[in-house]
């Protein structure tokens, strides 16, 4: 176990460079089951999540090669279907084997993913719309039991929005016996890519990017190679590293047009940023204005951005309202934040921020993955020595957010505990 201790040093100078995107290789990483033959992902980013689904897959018993510029996962050898509780127990994630399995072995058992930090995380839309192509599931002792003969094409409507509930059907559906079409479908670039992965490998798909997704069953899927995009909650949590320090940040290798939504927020709080090509430069600045702003699914404002762009607004002059609306405890940050002098007032999913406020060091405890890294920013600018405990939530979805931190200026240091 580790802890960061973070001094704040003044303006971030320099560049970063963004890794391939974790809510796309950990769906792209579940794709693989789809076919028995090897599928070679690149750009796949270094962090804890990717590590645990690639132990699933290869407890599966599928073949999982590390190669200098991505890994090799090979189907051909699969020979069970069912996941460890405490792999589903450290990657909610999981759950995005349901689907594959069923469309591949007619079987699947998945412990059912518990809730987390940021709230209870329930599946049943996964569950009810697989039930609709013809799976029988039961939920025993905890666990998700799921069988099927051939799953059968059929409409499914998504009631509420749900990312990986959209990808479990994406994945399933390209095996099954007909067309499947997904209503009110998630519109996150992850899905694009992950269409796009699926295609290569021999998939009917149309639609993806928009809320209505068609998919024509095929008989088998083959291999395939895919580059993983670049990783959008990445990006934007070093344009708030900026923002923060009020620094020059060079942000190369992303994809712009993945978060306009945020971008277009962050310039109406006055950040001087451009885009050219793979590369977001965000200049010093004299200053930020408090605006309000709602999390929404894509292509609306991030909730994977609130907690990092609420750290910004401690430093924005006036008064910011935040409002999530996906999930329902998604403001541990704030309560750490308190403790670093910052004001914040929260009232159910609002969060009211008055800025500027000066942030003094102290002991911080992270509880998941986004909170830890708006703590990270917090640290940047705070007076004195910020220790953050419980950094495993960092590791699971940031490639080397420390180092990459510090090669522009950053004076973090990881520590053993
Ligand atoms: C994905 O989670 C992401 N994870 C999350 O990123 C992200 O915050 C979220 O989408 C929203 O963008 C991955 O892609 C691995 P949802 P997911 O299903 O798919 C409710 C991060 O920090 N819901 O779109 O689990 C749910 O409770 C993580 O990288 C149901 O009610 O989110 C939430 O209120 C955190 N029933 C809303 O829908 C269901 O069956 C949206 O959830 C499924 C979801």
């Amino acid at each position: 176990m580790a802890k960061l201790v973070i001094q704040g040093n003044g303006p971030l100078n320099g560049r970063v460079a963004i890794s391939g995107a974790k809510n796309s290789a950990l769906p792209c990483l579940t794709a693989c089951i789809l076919s028995s033959e090897p599928v070679t992902l690149t750009n796949v980013p270094q962090v804890d999540d990717v590590a645990t689904m690639c132990t699933l897959l290869s407890e599966l018993g599928m073949g999982v090669r590390n190669l200098s510029h991505g890994v090799e996962i090979d189907g051909s050898s699969i020979h069970a279907h069912a996941t460890r509780y405490d792999l589903v127990k450290a990657m909610r994630a999981s759950i995005l084997a349901l689907g594959p399995l069923l469309a591949r072995l007619g079987r699947a058992e998945i412990s059912l993913p518990g809730g987390c930090a940021i709230g209870a995380r329930p599946v049943d839309l996964h569950i009810n719309a697989l039930k609709q192509l013809g799976a029988e599931i039961t939920l025993e002792h905890g666990n998700i039991e799921a069988r099927c003969t051939r799953l059968k094409g059929t409409e499914i409507y998504f009631d509420k929005v749900t990312v990986t509930g959209t990808e479990n059907v994406l994945m399933a559906a390209t095996l099954a016996e007909g067309t499947t079409v997904i209503h009110n479908a998630a519109l996150e670039p992850e899905i694009e890519d992950l269409a796009h992965l699926l295609r290569a490998m021999g998939a009917q798909i149309k639609g993806e990017g928009t809320s209505t997704i068609a998919i024509e069953g095929v008989r088998e899927l083959k291999g395939a190679t895919h580059e993983v995009i670049p990783d959008r909650i990445e990006t934007g949590t070093y344009v708030c590293a900026a923002a923060i320090t009020a620094g020059h940040l060079f942000i190369d290798k992303c994809r712009p047009n993945h978060l306009s939504r945020f971008l277009e927020q962050m310039q109406r709080v006055g950040l001087p940023l451009s885009v050219n090509g793979d590369t977001i430069e965000v200049k010093p600045h004299t200053g930020l204005l408090g605006k309000d702003v709602q999390t929404m699914p894509h292509p609306g404002f991030p909730t994977d951005m609130q907690a990092q762009y609420m750290a910004v607004m401690t430093q924005a002059k006036g008064r910011s309202l935040i409002t999530e609306s996906i999930f329902e405890n998604r403001f541990m940050h704030a309560v750490e934040m308190k403790r670093m002098g910052a004001d914040i007032r929260i009232d159910g999913h609002n969060a009211i921020v008055t800025g500027p406020t000066n942030l003094s060091g102290t002991d911080v405890q992270a509880t998941d993955l986004r909170a830890s890294a708006s703590l990270v920013l917090a640290g940047l600018v705070a007076d004195g020595e910020t220790v953050i405990h419980e950094i495993q939530h960092l590791a699971r979805g940031y490639d080397r957010l420390d180092e990459k931190l510090v090669m522009a200026g950053a004076r973090i240091e990881r520590v053993a505990i």
